[in-house]
């Protein structure tokens, strides 16, 4: 009548279950989010996401090191121009906010990695990932025109000093454009980082406050995947791996741990996965309500993204964590 089995026997002592843990989270898994825009000592946080700040060049410099000294590897960077229009400039142009951004930042900091999302939404006065036929006001985003500036802004990137290539407007063929202009510049040796299935998610909110690139009508169901979807991540993931990605993302990541797995199990390629602006604001809502144990719900996420198979994460909680992990 007694258990033949008893796991328990493994969990009896401190000592014991660090032996026989299975995944671990390390600074080296983690890159963080920054948010450039014009100006001088402005540093304005993002109501809806307590903590996270738009800065100027200045202060982005100043937190790269910041990060850098806190042993985190990396920081992907995104840009909010003063203009917008319908051929996002501001993406391409060699003295766009990003572009001075990596400069500054690289010119500081050598050895930190930067990482540069590639995507035009922040750029359109329409706020949407692609170029649209001006005066369209029905949203379809054109692709292959699209797809010419796309690999514009990535090469702009690369001069100004950005050491890996993020594309997050899930167009078709963006990775194959975007390698063939690196290529063509003399830019072979810098990898893509391909945000390769990347859902329609209302996860983004917050990000949207943050980057100022919420849509302007419509929204982005047509090019970003239906939630519903697996089976089409892996579709997304196969064409991006044959086009020529060198990493893969996952995002949002939360409810979306059954793809980071399936991913994982689907390529030999490095996974990022994306702890999206909404799941940080909701850990951040409830922590400062007392609700939840910030630190301890932050870390178990984050170690969940490993056990699923990422092998590094995206997240606004990373200069927190890695404080956390001394
Ligand atoms: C833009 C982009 C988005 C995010 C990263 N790049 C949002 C979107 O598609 O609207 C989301 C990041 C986040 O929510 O933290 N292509
Ligand atoms: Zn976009």
């Amino acid at each position: 009548m007694f258990p033949t089995h008893r796991p328990r026997r493994l969990r009896s002592h401190p000592q014991l279950r660090r032996m026989v843990q299975e995944t671990v989270v390390t600074t080296n898994d983690l890159i963080y989010p920054l948010f450039a825009v014009p100006g001088e000592s402005v540093a304005q946080e993002v109501s809806s996401m307590p903590g996270v700040y738009q800065l100027s060049i200045d202060k982005v410099v100043e937190e790269a090191k910041e990060v850098y000294d806190l042993g985190i590897p990396a920081v992907i960077l995104f840009g909010i121009p003063t203009e917008k229009d319908t051929d996002a400039t501001g993406a391409w142009h060699d003295h766009g906010i990003v572009q001075k951004a990596s400069t500054a930042v690289k010119e500081a900091v050598p050895d930190l990695i930067v990482i540069v999302d590639t995507c035009l939404c922040e750029y359109t006065q329409h706020g949407h990932c692609g170029y649209l036929e001006t005066g369209d006001l029905t949203g379809r985003v054109l692709n292959d025109p699209t797809l010419e500036l796309l690999k514009k802004t990535a090469v702009s990137q690369a001069k100004a000093g950005a050491d890996i290539i993020a594309p997050s407007g899930m167009m078709d063929g963006f990775v194959q454009a975007i390698r063939a202009g690196l290529d063509e510049g003399g830019f072979e040796d810098i990898p893509i980082m391909s945000y390769a299935a990347k859902y329609s998610s209302a996860y983004y909110g917050p990000f949207r406050d943050a980057a100022e690139s919420a849509p302007q009508f419509g929204d982005r169901r047509t090019y970003q995947m239906d939630p519903a979807n697996s089976r089409e991540a892996i579709k997304e993931i196969e064409l991006d791996i044959a086009e020529g990605a060198d990493m893969l993302m996952v995002k949002p990541a939360l409810a979306y741990m059954d793809i980071i797995w399936q991913v994982k199990q689907a390529s030999n390629l490095p996974v990022a996965a994306y702890n999206v602006s909404g799941e940080y604001s909701m850990v951040k809502a409830a922590a400062l309500n007392g609700w939840v144990d910030e630190e301890k719900v932050v870390m178990e996420t984050l170690m969940s993204f490993k056990r699923s198979g990422a092998d590094m994460i995206l997240t606004y909680h990373a200069k927190d964590a890695a404080r956390w992990l001394g």
